[in-house]
């Protein structure tokens, strides 16, 4: 969750390259910030509470120097995010940033006794461990190790020491660590949560593996594996551009990423569908389609509702029984999983997610083929999955998904196509390939004739930041897209949200209804159009007021049954533009992500980083 960065340089602009580094971190948490450089001799820390404006501001008032230095933007998990409990740690001869969580630190401080902890961090204890070792004349390679054979848990670390100012350590094991190269004439050494951070600064990219720890030097670097033995890992060219990270003429990353989204799903389909030949174009499966017994989706929060979509439209197209499991609860729960032939598909925009990646390593040692469904190349979840197929959006660096899962929703469907074809199933008469894929290739001009809708969804969005509750009700493939919907809502707007399997509504939710409370219904006019209605309807006569997200066709169903004034007075409509109805639930996460985006602006919260989130959920 926590970003961490180092740098070793030649220039002075250190400290202010240390702030670049944690501007791209910040979307990895933002509890707190902090740096360490050496400056004259001594270590020299800043750190402050909040975002890192404010240690910006610190160090404006308060400067520091150095050419060499460490940074970290924190997601409080051991400690309220206090300036105490902010990185870098230190004691004057050590200091350190880390991600992770170090499981027995308690256990750890025990062996410390008389040693003063100001912190209530599970980290601190490490910098007490490698001094330790250091005053008994170990040299800085060997401390370091010693200590890492005594941490338990995941962790990334990056280590600043005040009598060798020419050397950083990092090590990393199940928390992501690069290592960056710099220019050609700066000749920067880094180490960096992720290749993002290192963007605009480094250009080749080391990926160090799980165990590994590295010293950097101000001539070289050296790698070490976790038994200690020197090892070369591949270097290559860092394919991140700083301008891909800014957020253009936008407000927000979020606007920008959901404007974005024709674009990106246009390169997706471009790279993985010959629709005039009906061809999809994917890397080898692990597994052969007519092989596969069963398929597990596994993935956190907006990634599993595009793999709750990925359940209709597999079985639906290709007839393979499908299971969707929430990453944080499968490996807890003894899962029935085939002894063999079984397909395990991970979903995840980072690629780190711990639960994500704890669950793809279950379902390994469980005998299932991997595949893994993800955006940030290189990231554990792609190394350690047997396929990948990547989503292709570039960085996305909103804390909400938006482009990420529209561009997950379309992979899976394309696979789940892919499935189709392969295992020679009709999708249903003679003209539906055809209409199918028409339907994938209008996806691009169809969102951006969804952006039209904008205005409208500005208007509503100031009745709705008045809600006190939202309910967002689907069907079908639909039903997932309104549990995205009142994800996006409550987490950017604090409004409190739930998504309903609309035929769900009467076996509980219901009783929720009255004149406060808001009811956005996802309908496209298809097969189940009329059934959903009727729980409108059920809505409407109780007094809540609904918001239709609908197409032409259905808006004016709706109001050809909707008739009464009063009835009419609780109705507001977005229009969507008509699409092929199995793809809907692509087009129809456009509106959602607007609602949510302007109902928060309205309420002047902070839309890229809500309170209490991350964007990249590194603990379990
Ligand atoms: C919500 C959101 C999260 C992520 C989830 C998984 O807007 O972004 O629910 O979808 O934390 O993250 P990844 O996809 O990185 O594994």
């Amino acid at each position: 969750m926590c970003g961490i960065i180092g740098i070793i340089g030649k220039n002075d602009d250190t400290v202010s390259h240390l702030i670049e580094g944690l501007r791209r971190l910040e979307y990895r948490g933002y509890d707190s910030t902090g740096i360490a450089t050496l400056d004259n001799d001594a270590i020299a820390r800043r750190r402050a509470e909040g975002k890192l404006q404010n240690l910006e501001r610190l160090i404006k008032a308060e400067p520091i120097a150095g050419n060499i230095g460490i940074g970290h933007t924190r997601w409080a998990t051991h400690g309220a995010p206090t300036v105490n409990n902010a990185h870098p740690h230190g004691n004057g001869k050590v200091a350190l940033v880390h991600n992770g969580i170090i499981e027995n630190f308690h256990e750890l401080q025990k062996q410390l006794s008389g040693v003063h902890l100001e912190s209530e961090t599970d980290t601190e204890v490490v910098v007490h461990l490698i001094s330790d070792y250091l005053d008994k004349g170990l040299p800085p390679e060997q401390a370091v190790h010693e200590t890492l054979k005594q941490l338990k848990g995941a962790f990334a670390l990056v280590i600043l020491f005040r009598d060798f100012p020419d050397m950083l350590i990092g090590a990393r094991k199940g928390s992501p660590l690069v290592v960056g190269y710099g220019g050609q004439d700066a000749e920067e050494y880094f180490f960096g949560s992720d290749a993002l951070a290192l963007a605009g600064l480094a250009t080749h990219i080391c990926y160090l593996e799980d165990g590994d720890w590295a010293v950097l030097k101000r001539d070289k670097i050296v790698i070490y594996d976790e038994a200690g033995t020197q090892i070369d890992r591949p270097i290559e060219l860092s394919t991140i551009s700083s301008a891909l990270i800014g957020k253009g003429n936008h407000k927000h990353y979020m606007l920008k990423e959901i404007y974005e989204q024709p674009t990106v799903l246009g390169t997706v389909l471009s790279a993985m569908l010959d629709a005039a030949r009906y061809h999809v174009q994917l890397p080898d499966l692990p597994i052969a389609p007519k092989n596969i017994e069963k398929i597990t989706i596994i993935a956190c929060g907006t990634a599993s509702y595009a793999g709750m979509v990925g359940k209709y439209w597999i079985e639906q197209w290709a007839g393979i029984p499908v299971e969707v499991d929430i990453a944080s609860e499968f490996r807890y729960r003894t899962p029935a999983l085939p002894k063999q032939n079984g397909l395990c598909i991970i979903i995840s925009q980072s690629g780190e997610t711990m639960d994500t990646l704890e669950a793809l390593r279950y379902a390994k040692q469980h005998g299932q083929k991997i595949l893994a469904i993800v955006n940030v190349e290189k990231s554990t979840i792609d190394r350690e999955a047997d396929q990948s197929i990547y989503t292709r959006t570039g960085p996305e660096i909103s804390v909400a998904s938006t482009k990420a899962f529209t561009s997950q929703l379309v992979v899976i469907a394309l696979l789940a196509q892919y499935l189709a074809q392969s295992l020679d199933k009709s999708v249903g008469g003679e003209k539906q390939p055809l209409e199918l894929m028409r339907g994938f290739s209008e996806l691009p001009s169809k969102l951006i004739e969804g952006l039209n809708s904008e205005e409208m969804i500005k208007t509503i969005a100031r009745d709705l930041q008045e809600a006190r509750d939202v309910i967002f009700l689907g069907r079908g493939k639909m039903f997932p897209i309104a549990l995205e919907g009142a994800l996006k809502l409550k987490e950017i707007s604090y409004i409190h949200a739930e998504g309903y399997a609309a035929g769900e509504l009467k076996h509980g939710p219901i009783a929720l209804i009255d004149e406060y409370i808001k009811v956005v219904v996802l309908a496209p006019y298809d097969a189940l159009f009329e059934k959903i209605l009727s729980n409108m309807q059920e809505v409407i006569s109780r007094n809540g007021k609904v918001i239709l997200i609908s197409d032409r066709q259905g808006i004016d169903a709706a109001k050809q049954q909707i008739n009464t004034a009063r009835d009419m007075e609780l109705l507001s409509v977005i229009e969507v533009p008509s699409c092929h109805q199995d793809l809907a639930p692509i087009l129809y996460s456009l509106p959602v992500q607007l609602l949510a985006y302007h109902t928060a602006l309205i309420k002047g919260v902070d839309i890229d980083q809500p309170r209490n989130l991350a964007k990249s959920v590194t603990v379990e």
